[in-house]
């Protein structure tokens, strides 16, 4: 029996009580406060995960009060920055959802601040717990495709667009770009070692989320619900990135990884009109080589796991708090995602390319 580990959850809409779920499944960790901004919601999630030893409240400042050991973010993006701060100054390790924030000066904020409290900050991208994301960074980083030049990743759902505090850029901030498109960003950046990203030029449009046709809350719908944007990186490598809530067309494309040995194609795990983009996890993997001038197509095998990877990200923050860290996903590697995403939120409003300036936080 090791000491227990105190927990706090700050936002308990439909993602906390995923990690309510993983954190009961831990021995020794208990949930011992709730806070959300609507009055009395915190104390009903409390009920119905019968953390009847956990108290609830309306400020997420009274709930730092208490003796916490971490706190998980499960509040709408635009309020990450202020939560994570309010709870890295008040002496707490932080594990926020994706995405980390809306902005990368937020993000940079937030790694700032954990720096100068010595407090954890994670990134809670689940995904990174798939064995079968490990294979495929694997791949690369091995040198499977010798040089990578070009790389496409993204997804499309054909229709599913969420509601409630996802579609509006004061609560979100933004849509589909950050939503969901930030799990494919991960993904080709984890793989590729996460290179310095210099340059954007991104392309949104909301026409299915502003459409009574298409959406029942049209009237308030004012994010993307669909991205592209061209990133080139240091070491002469381009990245595009799409990504829709809704369209009319099947597939936006598998992730490929374009190498001057072999190509990579992955292909996402879910299918259906909220299928398609990548969400941790991975369909099927395969290289396309030459052997002895043959056009040659291998598939890897998947790695064979019943894991599921929200525990396993759970579990991962857990024991970074029992041994002091590290931070499993530390937010200062995520400052390249933010800054991404940033870049796309700057440069669809100019209709210009944008640079990345990532300050140096030493
Ligand atoms: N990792 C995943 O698989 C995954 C899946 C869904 C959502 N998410 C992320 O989790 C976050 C929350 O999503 P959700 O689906 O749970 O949303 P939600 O709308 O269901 O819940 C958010 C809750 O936060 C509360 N809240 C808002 N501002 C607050 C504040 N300042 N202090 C305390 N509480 C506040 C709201 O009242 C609400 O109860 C988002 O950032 C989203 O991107 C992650």
């Amino acid at each position: 029996m090791g000491k227990t580990i105190r927990i706090g959850i700050i936002g308990s809409g439909g993602i906390a009580g995923e990690h309510a779920r993983a954190y009961k499944n831990i021995e020794d960790v208990e949930i011992v406060g709730v806070a959300d901004i609507l009055p009395g919601r915190a104390d009903q999630f409390i009920e119905r995960w019968d953390l009847l030893q956990a108290k609830g409240f309306d400020d997420h400042q009274k709930l730092l009060e208490m003796e916490l050991d971490g706190v998980s973010i499960c509040t709408p993006n635009v309020a990450h920055h202020h939560t994570t701060i309010d709870s890295l100054l008040a002496g707490k390790n932080v594990m926020v959802e994706k995405p980390m924030s809306v902005t990368l000066e937020q993000a940079v904020d937030m790694v700032q601040i954990s720096k100068q409290t010595g407090k954890i900050l994670n990134i809670g991208f689940q995904p990174r717990y798939d064995p079968n994301m490990g294979l495929i960074k694997d791949l690369v980083q091995r040198g499977q495709l010798g040089k990578v030049y070009y790389v496409e990743t993204g997804g499309g759902r054909r229709r599913g667009m969420p509601g409630g505090t996802f579609i509006r850029k004061d609560i979100a901030g933004a849509g589909a770009m950050a939503d969901i498109g930030c799990y494919s960003l991960d993904l080709a950046l984890n793989t590729l070692g996460y290179p310095k990203p210099l340059t954007v030029s991104a392309y949104t449009s909301s026409h299915f989320g502003t459409n009574p046709k298409y959406h029942p809350e049209a009237d308030r719908f004012d994010v993307e619900d669909f991205g592209i944007a061209i990133i080139r990186f240091e070491g002469d490598l381009v990245l595009n990135f799409k990504t829709s809530w809704a369209m009319h067309m099947d597939t936006l494309g598998a992730t490929m990884f374009l190498g001057t040995d072999a190509g990579m194609k992955v292909l996402p795990g879910s299918s259906g009109p909220w299928g398609g983009v990548w969400d941790g996890n991975v369909g099927a993997i395969s290289l396309f080589h030459d052997i002895q001038g043959h056009h040659t197509e291998s598939i890897i095998p998947l790695i064979d796991h019943k894991l599921s990877v929200f525990e396993e990200k759970i579990k991962a923050f857990v024991r970074a708090l029992r041994e002091g860290g590290p931070a499993p996903i530390p937010g200062e590697q995520i400052l390249r995602n933010q800054a991404i995403l940033d870049g796309i939120l700057r440069s669809s409003q100019t209709k210009k390319e944008v640079e990345i300036q990532i300050p140096d936080i030493g």
